[in-house]
């Protein structure tokens, strides 16, 4: 039996990723804040434990991981999936804007990694959810300079403990996501309808979270098909 952790387990990516490891018979830890939408989530499966937490308080993460401890031993992976998102021009950013953009989709996912990382394996996997945007090179889109820049310290930070969890045999990638439709997607871009929905994205990021680690270490990988 293998134990996961997946983030931003309520709805859209997370939640596709968490159904699709449970039907593949692996234990799933999934992670949110809208205890509602978790509690009908592990009606799905007898392999899903649902657990409330804000990832963006320490103390709400500490409980969540003593929970994890208390029923797996060892984890073959983390999925640091939740995120979130503020489209707005730069000009116009608040500080308390950058404070969730960095807090919601970095320091959240850095947090929770030290907190879990005696419990991870040797052989385990981290993988990380950043976005075209986090991507270098990539086009990028005005109304998104610090979700964007969040997303692109989570990248760099996965290619930093690929090297830093060398010794531990954890290893450590990054998915650059382009547009999904889900509701992150269609709060931000609401005339905008992408090529791809959140069970197929979902599927994809399962399987990578079993066996990308495998083949790569340390990657960061543009997936996407419409961003240049
Ligand atoms: N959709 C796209 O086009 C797209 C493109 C590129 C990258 N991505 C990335 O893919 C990931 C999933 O995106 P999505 O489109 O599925 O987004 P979504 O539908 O908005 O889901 C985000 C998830 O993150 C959770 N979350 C947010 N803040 C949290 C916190 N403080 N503590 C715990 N959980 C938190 C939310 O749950 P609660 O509200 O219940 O806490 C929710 O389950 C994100 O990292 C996003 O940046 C998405």
């Amino acid at each position: 039996l293998k134990y996961y952790v997946v983030t931003g387990a309520s709805r859209g990516i997370g939640r596709e990723v968490v159904l699709k490891l449970a039907n593949l018979g692996h234990h799933v830890f999934a992670l949110a804040r809208n205890t509602a939408a978790l509690e009908q989530l592990q009606e799905a499966s007898k392999n899903i434990t649902s657990i409330t937490v804000d990832l963006t308080k320490s103390q709400s993460i500490e409980n969540a991981v003593a929970v994890i401890s208390s029923k797996a031993e060892q984890l073959d992976g983390l999925l640091n999936n939740a995120g979130v998102l503020i489209n707005k021009p730069f000009l116009e950013l608040a500080e308390n804007d950058w404070q969730q953009m960095l807090n919601g989709n970095i320091l959240s996912a850095a947090q929770l990694i030290q907190k879990l990382h005696p419990l991870l394996k040797r052989g385990s996997h981290i993988l990380n959810i950043s976005s075209m945007g986090g991507f270098q090179g990539s086009q990028k889109f005005a109304g998104l300079s610090a979700y964007s820049a969040s997303k692109g310290a989570l990248a760099i930070l996965t290619e930093a403990l690929a090297e830093e969890f060398k010794d531990d045999q954890i290893k450590v990638n990054c998915l650059c996501l382009g547009a999904v439709q889900t509701e992150m997607l269609a709060e931000a871009f609401p005339d905008y309808h992408a090529p791809l929905t959140a069970v197929e994205m979902g599927h994809y990021v399962a399987e990578s979270l079993c066996s990308l680690h495998h083949i790569m270490n340390g990657k960061i990988l543009p997936i996407a098909l419409t961003t240049p």
